[in-house]
Parts: C-alpha cells; structure tokens; sequence
C-alpha cells in the first residue's frame, strides 16, 4: 500500500487550498471543496474493505452510490489544512444510495465532512450529467464577486454580461456565463437542490451575499474558474462608481467567441 501522504489527489487538494486561503477567499473555516476520486486511485492507497465509521448524509443522491470523495470537513481552517491534512480532510464513499458515507480516511479529531455536503454531492450529480469528466465542486467566499452581489442586479443574464465586460478573456473561460441564487440558508438540502439545479446550466453559481460555487475538471481548472470571476467582479467594484468611458462591446464578444472557438451561452450577447 503506498503512502497516502504523496498521493498526487491529496497533495494537489492542500496546494488548492492552501492557495484559496492565501487568495483571502477563506476566511475562518469559510470554503469548501469536494473532489471526485477514482475507484483505483482511493485502492492504490487505502484498504477500502474496511471503514473507519458511517456517517449519515440527510439526503439521498443514489447516483454516486459507491463513489468516494476527498472532502473537506465542517468547521475546518484551510490555513491549517497543509499541518494536519488527516484532521482537516476526510474520503468518504457513500453508500445506501448516498444516505450513507463511509468514512475511509482523515476526519481524524472525530470531525466530519462540511455542512455544505448536500450542495457539493448535488452539484457533482448535476454536472456529471452534464460533463462526466467532471471531478470537483469548490465553494468559497471571494470579497467582490460577494460585494457584487449587494450593488448589481442579481439577473443572471445582467451579471453574466457585466463580468464578460471586465476582462476580455472572462468569455472564454466561462462562457456558459454565472447563475445566481437569492440568499438562502446555507448548509441544507434545501440550497443543495437549488445549487444543483443551476449547475446544470453553468459551472459557476453566485450564492447572493454568501460567495461561490465552481465546478470543473480538476483542481486547477475550478480554481482559475472562480479566479477569473473574481478578478472581474474585482474590475467592476473598482469602476461601478466611475463614468464608463469604454466597454468590450457585444462586436468584440462574437470576434472572440469566433477565435476562441467558444460559444456563449445562448441569448446572452445581444
Ligand atoms: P463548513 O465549515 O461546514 O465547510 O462551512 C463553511 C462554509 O463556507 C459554509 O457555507
Ligand atoms: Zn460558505
């Protein structure tokens, strides 16, 4: 059995959010991520036979029965997380249709995984339908795109178009734009589904007055998702005060949309 510790999933999850929280997105035990393993990825390290203990999960998700996650756990520090990964993070498999999770490895203090799990477990459904290389679900609380949503319009297509605006490359890299929630209460199923439901058409969902969900790939890709986003909203929380002089008009968009070879989401450039 090789070492857990130098697994190239686990390794790359504490550079993530060791990063996250050094991008002040992470505030406290503010964040969280999930991330998709493989069955022989978790096999090479791990005797998967035998789990450490079961925890209920309060909802049902029978797609990813059997499926294991590296997660990170509820009330937990990401600053803290590269000093102590067994305490911080946990994998777990879920079973009885996702009602169960066994718990694999970490949570090692008796913790457990974030109380946005319904949200991550939901969201990994709805983007596997949509994307099976899909691998993770990342939440944080990054301070513009959070400030935006206490100034701008929370009309999808208007914040979208507004973020598209700030940087021209924000098209190419999402260019199936942002949905936006209303604030909600965090932590239940009930901001799950709702997460879920708009994660099947964008891989980044605004939570008003919270922060953000991203989804993608892999660790990198998710990351430079909400990382973008971010340094957007950060452009637009510099100049919504300021007479706008220059914008990047819809023209340029379509010349963009055409070199990149991307397609915006429908309806949304004029
Ligand atoms: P957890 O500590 O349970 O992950 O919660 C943090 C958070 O950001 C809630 O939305
Ligand atoms: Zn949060």
């Amino acid at each position: 059995m090789k070492d857990i510790m130098n697994a190239p999933f686990l390794v790359e999850m504490i550079r993530t959010v060791t990063n996250m929280y050094a991008h002040g997105w992470d505030e406290r035990n503010g964040g969280n991520v999930s991330l998709l393993l493989e069955a022989d990825e978790v096999g090479a390290y791990l005797d998967t036979r035998q789990a450490i203990r079961t925890i209920p999960t309060g909802f049902s998700a029978p797609e990813l029965e059997g499926k294991s996650f590296l997660v990170t756990g509820t009330g937990k520090y990401f600053k803290n997380v590269q000093y102590d990964p067994s305490g911080n993070l946990g994998i777990v498999r879920l079973t009885d249709g996702g009602e169960k999770a066994e718990l694999l490895w970490g949570f090692s203090d008796g913790g457990q995984f974030t109380s946005e799990f319904p949200a991550h477990m939901m969201s990994h459904v709805a983007r596997l339908k949509t994307d099976p290389d899909n691998r993770v679900v990342m939440h944080c609380h990054p301070a513009n795109l959070l400030a935006m949503t206490y100034v701008h319009s929370l009309d999808e297509r208007e914040f979208t178009r507004t973020l598209w605006q700030m940087c021209t490359e924000c098209i190419v890299v999402f260019p199936d734009g942002v949905n936006v929630l209303p604030w909600m209460l965090c932590g239940t199923n009930e901001i799950g589904m709702a997460t879920a439901e708009k994660m099947t058409t964008a891989r980044l969902v605004v939570w008003s007055q919270h922060g953000i969900y991203g989804a993608g790939k892999n660790l990198d890709e998710t990351f430079g998702l909400i990382e973008t986003a971010e340094k957007a909203a950060e452009i637009y929380m510099k100049i919504a005060h300021l007479p706008r002089l220059h914008t990047i008009s819809d023209e340029a968009m379509h010349q963009l949309e055409a070199h990149f070879g991307v397609k915006a989401r429908e309806g949304y450039l004029n």
